[in-house]
């Protein structure tokens, strides 16, 4: 029996489409022994899943990365079919998936022809036009490992940070590794400093994420120029505005980033609005197959 909570109704595995409380896996699946696998997460929106081709190319460049020999197209066969099992088809909703290195006796080294753990589920989700928070952050230390541009379901480091954040009654958690601002627990974090947007270089010390370059693509249009390049956590309080970026985010204005605050009650920085609102117009389109 699965506790209570917010768990969907179906669940794809292995190909088949099961109830939530049928969909079992070994114990000696890689993703439960070793963390051994990668997952995206995407939404489907009122014209359908917002940039699924960029979230699937990820999941498979990800694959690959780790050298996980799995085909992508399977997944994206069995959306359909697992969105209209689950009552979803044309429905807001968030689609979480995994994929893990399979099942085998544990030993560090991978296995060889074993196929992996494909797993994926869809809930009900509804996103706000504009992501009407302030958000409050806290800063935390970021002592994951140097490979952060892996979307690894081994998200120890990520959720200690989240942890400390709601602890501390903050909405996010933004990530400081030598100084300098990486990236938040679940999100990307951008600061606007005299019309110029800055975020972190997409190196090995953050997530690429699919916002994130859409972020970088609209602020081309809008001919807002932009920086790539590390923040320190002493020029803070220099910058004019800063945002978080993520799929279930989207941009969310930063009220308060540690000892900081970016501004009172309702007063959002000018290019951080113009980025909410022109963001806001991609959902009138079908974005399903663009590039980035
Ligand atoms: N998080 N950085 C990290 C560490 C993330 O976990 C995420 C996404 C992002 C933003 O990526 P994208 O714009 O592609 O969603 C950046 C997902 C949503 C999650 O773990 O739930």
């Amino acid at each position: 029996m699965l506790p209570k909570g917010n768990f969907p109704e179906k669940v794809f595995l292995n190909g088949e489409i099961v109830s939530a409380e049928d969909a079992k896996i070994s114990v000696f699946d890689r993703g439960f022994l070793f963390g051994d696998g990668i997952y995206e997460v995407m939404v489907q929106l009122e014209n359908g899943i917002f940039y699924k081709k960029a979230h699937l190319d990820r999941l498979q460049d990800n694959l690959n990365k780790i050298g996980i020999p799995y085909d992508v197209k399977n997944i994206d066969d069995a959306l359909e079919p697992l969105l209209k099992a689950s009552g979803l088809t044309e429905k807001s909703c968030l689609i979480y998936m995994q994929v893990t290195r399979g099942t085998a006796p544990r030993k560090h080294s991978y296995p060889k022809d074993v196929p992996a753990s494909v797993m994926m589920y869809a809930l009900p989700y509804a996103l706000p036009h504009i992501n009407p928070k302030h958000m409050k952050a806290i800063l935390a230390p970021d002592f994951r490992w140097h490979r952060c541009d892996i979307k690894s379901i081994s998200l120890l480091g990520n959720i200690m940070a989240n942890e400390a954040a709601m602890n501390d009654l903050a909405d996010e958690a933004a990530l400081v590794r030598d100084g300098m601002i990486s990236e938040g627990s679940h999100t990307n974090i951008f600061f606007v400093k005299n019309g110029t947007v800055i975020t972190h270089p997409a190196d090995n010390h953050i997530l690429n994420g699919i916002t994130r370059m859409i972020v970088l693509e609209l602020c081309q249009n809008l001919d807002i120029s932009v920086i790539e390049r590390p923040i320190g956590e002493d020029e803070i309080e220099h910058m004019d505005e800063a945002f978080f970026t993520g799929t279930t985010t989207q941009i969310a204005s930063i009220a308060i980033l540690g000892e900081h605050q970016f501004y009172e009650n309702d007063n959002i920085g000018k290019t951080t609005k113009r980025l909410q609102e022109t963001f806001a117009k991609l959902r009138t389109m079908d974005t399903s197959q663009s590039k980035l």
